[in-house]
């Protein structure tokens, strides 16, 4: 028995009813074990007690004096009546928690610790909405590996991410926190980063829980503003938004959170059909469901219940297991269940899903697992952690323009103007969301830049703030690029413009910013625009007149070293968009999956799909992103031109680096089944494949389809392929023409 088997579990294990003879570690069934063990300490809780596993609060961050919290919520731990705490940090200060919950209370049941973990703990990787543009699975499940190394070294057991919400609406400040548009890319990423987050085994201290939020259609709020209302249709909902959350529900991730929005008139954490019927039936997911912030009691201002008594009874009855913040089952459980609103049987099963996690994470062996100061100081911002931080950057910036070859810059002899309010912000670096991560860890574009090609050759200005109308630091950044050789522009959103309740209507370039680039782009210098951003921006003007334009994100701790790799040609941008850049925001919502409606959209066409001012096309489209070098495709070819339910589809492309340096092309396959019992989307990404070319080098890459990829809902909603014709587009984006067709029999 280890030092720190609690008292709780070594009586359960001695009064259980269950044989404690039969409880021995078991490699073939841990699970069934932990069953076991989960029943053997439910035997011994009262009702207050089981009712208080079910309730997560808030702490203050970080510790910097003695035990802060609130005396209400020390008394709660110590009664037994918290399962979860949220926002404390450190493993000192957990270490403080955790030991009045096992010292003091009387089962001594542990508690997890959660926090929102979102991209990086200290060591801040590129936001995930830029980090998707890598589109790398791989990198993404290493990024998500050291977040978790990291949170694990500091006492924490869960994050909340990933969040795998698709997005549509750039205007919704919450894009910046998940994979973009796209359900194929999001699910792959989404797997990826809950495998990073969780490992391979829960047991290993390094490894912390992942939550699947916000389940789900948060993504669709209408008008892109946070927390509004979603109204998805069925067939929306399973092909678009549930998919990335199937994926991880199939993969293991342990735990889910409910959405704040109302989805089809039933607010998503009172929603039983989403949680109840499919998460938990149909797709028998094992582990937890928290709420969303408050989200149960929220369902009082929705309009569907009158008051926190039906609000319990609402989110309990749809599988809510965990009350985050809400004070709901706290307050109202004991009388649900006096008039049999719910089940005691109901509270066993949410609380057995609350303890199968602590014990997974080995907490009742050992509370302080994870709060381990040594480890702490030993773990935070590796160099190999900021190494990886800094390739996830590179990797992430995606090059929209570069014309004349602008771009890579010599870094010899040349006098450079570095102009922009992004240029040395370095809290802007990490931006929302950012952990425990610290500007004063960051390195700025302006440090790095002075720091390789020496101070005297870069002269800074400002020119201007993130926001406002303060045009009086743009003579100042004239005069500065009037002096000099190149001018590196670092524009764009602030760190914190994105993210939760961020959303814009209107999603230009802030402030005088874009009036201060086109004063810049008079100058007739070589400019690069630098784009640091949390969501796609309109660029139209901008795109017109300036010469080169590098989309950043917000790009994390180790901001100024990527950017100079790619600035300098040391790393040649291989970013591709994950989410449409519109041309206008009266577009938005766009995507590149869209239906082609009866009259498609021809610009000069009246009563067509179009608009009267701007074109229906976006500006950049969904999978785009240009390389210091050119690729060519040729020679798309089908195996067969006509296949069964029983033979995948082989596809095969000649792809050859035309320039002069060697770069990695995303090569990416969709495919349009041109006729369905329900109209299908002019494209759906169905594979992709990163190949690195030497230049003048040419490789044949292949994809192999399996038929049930060509599956969808189908007018009575059952998954299923259905025969007919398709195509299927090869390239470099989604715009890709090159196409072939074929038929499924
Ligand atoms: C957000 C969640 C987050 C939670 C806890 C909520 O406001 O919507 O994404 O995990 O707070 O911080």
């Amino acid at each position: 028995m280890k030092k720190y088997l609690i008292p709780a579990v070594a009586l359960a294990l001695s009064l259980a009813a269950c044989n404690p003879s039969e409880i021995k570690p078991s490699q073939d069934n841990p699970e069934g074990l932990i069953s076991k063990k989960c029943d053997s300490v439910l035997a011994l809780m009262t009702l207050e007690e089981k009712i208080g596993q079910l309730n997560q609060y808030s702490g203050d961050g970080e510790l910097t004096g003695p035990v802060a919290l609130r005396p209400d919520l020390l008394k709660s731990i110590r009664d037994g009546k918290v399962g979860s705490m949220l926002n404390i940090n450190g493993a000192g200060y957990t270490r403080k928690i955790q030991k009045i919950a096992v010292e003091e209370s009387r089962l001594k049941i542990p508690l997890i610790f959660g926090y929102d973990v979102i991209h990086g703990y200290k060591t801040i990787f590129p936001v995930p909405l830029g980090e998707s543009a890598a589109w790398d699975p791989d990198l993404a499940e290493k990024a998500a590996r050291v977040s978790a190394t990291e949170a694990a070294a500091a006492g924490q057991h869960w994050t909340f991410a990933p969040m795998v919400d698709i997005a549509r609406d750039a205007r919704w400040g919450r894009i910046m926190e998940g994979s973009g548009e796209d359900p194929y890319l999001g699910s792959l990423l989404a797997v990826a980063r809950v495998k990073g987050f969780q490992g391979e085994d829960l047991a290993d201290p390094t490894t912390i829980l992942a939550c699947a939020k916000h389940y789900a259609g948060y993504g669709a709020a209408q008008a892109g503003r946070d927390y509004y209302t979603t109204d998805i249709s069925e067939h929306s909902l399973r092909e678009v938004y549930l998919p990335p959350f199937k994926a991880i529900a199939e993969s293991g991730v342990e735990t889910f959170m409910s959405a704040f929005n109302d989805l089809n008139g039933i607010p998503a954490t009172g929603n039983r059909y989403l949680i109840h019927d499919i998460l938990k039936t149909e797709w028998a997911f094992k582990g937890m469901v928290v709420s969303d912030w408050a989200s149960i009691s929220e369902m009082i201002m929705h309009g569907i219940v009158a008051d926190k008594y039906e609000a319990g009874d609402l989110a309990f009855n749809a599988g809510v297991d965990m009350d985050m913040e809400g004070n709901v089952y706290i307050s109202e459980m004991q009388n649900l269940l006096k008039d049999r609103k719910i089940t005691e049987a109901q509270i066993n099963e949410s609380v057995r899903r609350v303890l199968r996690l602590k014990f997974k994470l080995g907490l009742f062996d050992d509370p302080y697992r994870y709060s381990d100061s040594i480890r702490e100081a030993a773990t935070l911002l590796k160099p190999e952690y900021l190494e990886l931080a800094r390739d996830a950057a590179r990797k992430s910036f995606v090059l929209l323009k570069n014309e004349k070859n602008i771009l890579p810059l010599s870094s010899s002899g040349k006098t450079i103007a570095l102009i922009g309010p992004a240029a040395d912000a370095a809290g802007d670096m990490i931006g929302n969301w950012s952990g425990r991560g610290e500007a004063k860890h960051v390195i700025t574009l302006k440090q790095e830049l002075e720091s390789r090609i020496g101070d005297g050759k870069v002269i800074y200005a400002k020119g201007a703030d993130f926001l406002g109308d303060d045009r009086s630091g743009f003579a100042a950044a004239l005069a500065a690029a009037r002096r000099a050789d190149v001018i590196i522009a670092a524009c764009g959103e602030a760190g914190m413009m994105s993210g939760e309740s961020m959303s814009r209507a209107d999603i230009s370039i802030p402030g005088v910013q874009e009036e201060l680039l086109l004063e810049l782009a008079k100058l007739g210098k070589p400019l690069v625009l630098v784009l640091f951003n949390g969501r796609p921006l309109i660029l139209t003007e901008i795109s017109k007149t300036l010469p080169a334009i590098l989309v950043a994100w917000i790009p994390g701790t180790m901001a100024g070293p990527a950017l100079c790799d790619v600035l300098f040609g040391e790393y040649n941008p291989s970013g591709k968009l994950p989410v449409t850049f519109p041309y206008a925001v009266g577009q938005c919502p766009i995507f590149y999956n869209y239906k082609n409606s009866g009259r498609p959209g021809a610009q000069d066409q009246k009563f067509t799909s179009r608009y009267l001012d701007v074109p229906n096309d976006p500006l950049y489209p969904f999978g785009f992103g240009l390389s210091y070098t050119g690729f060519a495709y040729s020679n798309l070819t089908l195996g067969k031109p006509v296949i069964t339910l029983e033979e995948p589809l082989e596809v095969s492309v000649d792809v050859r680096n035309t320039g002069n340096v060697a770069g990695t092309e995303t090569v990416q396959l969709y495919i349009r089944d041109l006729v369905g019992s329900v109209t299908r989307p002019v494209k759906e990404l169905k594979g992709f494949k990163k190949v690195f070319l030497k230049a003048g080098e040419a490789q044949t890459v292949s994809f192999t389809i399996k038929p049930d990829e060509l599956a969808f809902y189908n007018r009575e909603m059952k998954w299923g392929t259905e025969p007919g014709k398709f195509k299927v587009f090869v390239g470099t984006d989604s715009r890709s023409t090159m196409e072939a067709g074929f038929e499924l029999k």
